[in-house]
């Protein structure tokens, strides 16, 4: 007799408000459809088993772990990545905090730990530090100790409560002033380059 294996499915699946529809394999990830489909790639691959929190997305508002989720689940529903935070020219609080106060290093973690945190901070304009630590439990930096991380997304909730950088954050090239990395904006933004994020015709 014959038999009929189903390999491929098509699904309708929204990415930072923009639709598609595709025909995709049945066990390709989500992280796979971000990178290797749509070539998304400020969503990173760390350890592609759930572990290190670098391919963090939000889906319908939650965050998940884009290596574990099947992309052939997500028919119907809304995926947020680190490309679709800024809005009206303006970077999201956290991306901006994030650049201010220098949570940034190698960044490979960076579009993971802001998502995973922006839920908390939605619900939670003014979290404490426990908060904060606990939001980040899934996530893994392997550059900056965490302190600089937790104080980015401290100041990203008083953005957040009043709607601007607060006076005396301001970076600048003075002496006594804090500077910003010339590859940071990039980095918060998930838009710079690593090797994995070429693609060759
Ligand atoms: Fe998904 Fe590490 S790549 S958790
Ligand atoms: Fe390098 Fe976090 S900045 S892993």
């Amino acid at each position: 007799s014959e038999m009929c294996i189903r390999d491929r499915i098509t699904i309708h699946v929204t990415v930072n408000d923009e639709a598609y529809i595709r025909t995709v394999p049945v066990n390709m990830t989500l992280l796979q459809f971000l990178r290797e489909e749509l070539h998304l790639t400020g969503t990173k691959e760390g350890c592609d088993e759930g572990e290190c929190g670098a391919c963090t997305v939000l889906v319908d508002g939650h965050p998940m772990n884009s290596c574990l989720v099947l992309v052939a689940e997500l028919d119907g529903k809304h995926v947020l990545t680190v490309e679709g935070l800024a809005r009206d020219g303006r970077l999201h609080p956290l991306q901006e905090a994030f650049l201010e106060v220098g949570a940034v290093q190698c960044g490979y973690c960076t579009p993971g730990m802001v998502l995973a945190i922006k839920k908390l901070l939605d619900e939670h304009p003014d979290p404490t530090e426990s908060e904060i630590k606990y939001g980040l439990a899934g996530n893994i930096c392997r550059c900056t100790g965490y302190v600089k991380i937790i104080d980015g997304i401290l100041l990203a909730a008083e953005i957040f409560r009043s709607g601007k950088l607060p006076e005396g954050e301001k970076t600048g090239c003075g002496v006594g002033e804090r500077a910003v990395r010339v590859d940071v904006a990039e980095k918060v933004q998930g838009y710079g380059k690593y090797p994995d994020d070429l693609y060759v015709d």
